[in-house]
């Protein structure tokens, strides 16, 4: 598995003023937005593309397209939903899967209540969604499914980490299936319940309001 830490003064700068509890809602989602789209850009750095030839108003130049099938993009509801333009927006011809997960706040497991990711993904290169990576459990769910489906290779893009999940998902898979974290920061810890330390609370709720 790699771990890819974002080491770029914008990168950090958004994540410190998302950080902020007196960040309002409406700049946690733009902030959130513009930080995803430069986690993207190191995130897709191996999307796969073939060589294509264009016409320059002077002669054929050489040059790549994205390969087919399109890469699959796949928010994890609620929160992941925050992520998708910042994504989409780099790779606009990707689709886009949805996965309705929520962590059981008592066990702390991940419980899947929504599945719209197409049957056969044989072959596809999957971006998953989710911005706190903290005990995993969620994303080691999600990650299975899209293998079990047949994905290639699976990239999460997460906005902070904490070090026990990243652990758990390195654990969770061998070496056969090529998974690769996008992180803005990894954090130090998780609280007793769960929560990344110092991290920037419940990104759910910072995005969307508490429902
Ligand atoms: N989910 C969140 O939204 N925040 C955390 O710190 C951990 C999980």
């Amino acid at each position: 598995m790699e771990i890819l830490a974002v080491d770029h003064p914008l990168v950090a700068h958004k994540l410190t003023t998302l950080r902020d509890v007196e960040t309002d809602s409406p700049t946690f989602r733009r902030l959130a937005d513009e930080l995803v789209t430069l986690l993207a850009y190191e995130a897709t750095r191996d999307v796969r593309v073939s060589p294509a030839t264009v016409q320059t108003p002077l002669q054929a130049a050489e040059g790549v397209q994205l390969s087919k099938p399109a890469p699959l993009v796949v928010p994890i509801l609620r929160a992941g939903l925050g992520m998708l333009d910042g994504m989409t927006r780099l790779i606009p011809t990707a689709e886009v899967g949805f996965l309705g997960m929520v962590r059981n706040e008592d066990s702390l497991e991940a419980q899947t209540y929504a599945t719209r990711i197409p049957d056969d993904l044989d072959g596809r290169q999957c971006y998953v969604l989710d911005p706190m990576l903290a005990t995993g459990g969620t994303l080691v769910a999600a990650i299975k499914l899209l293998f079990d489906r047949g994905a290639r290779d699976v990239t999460a893009v997460v906005l902070l980490a904490a070090p026990e999940g990243l652990r758990f998902v390195e654990q969770s898979f061998g070496d056969e299936h090529p998974i690769r974290i996008v992180t803005a920061a990894i954090d130090e810890k998780l609280n007793e319940v769960g929560y990344i330390i110092p991290g920037l609370g419940d990104a759910g709720d910072r995005l969307y309001g508490v429902v």
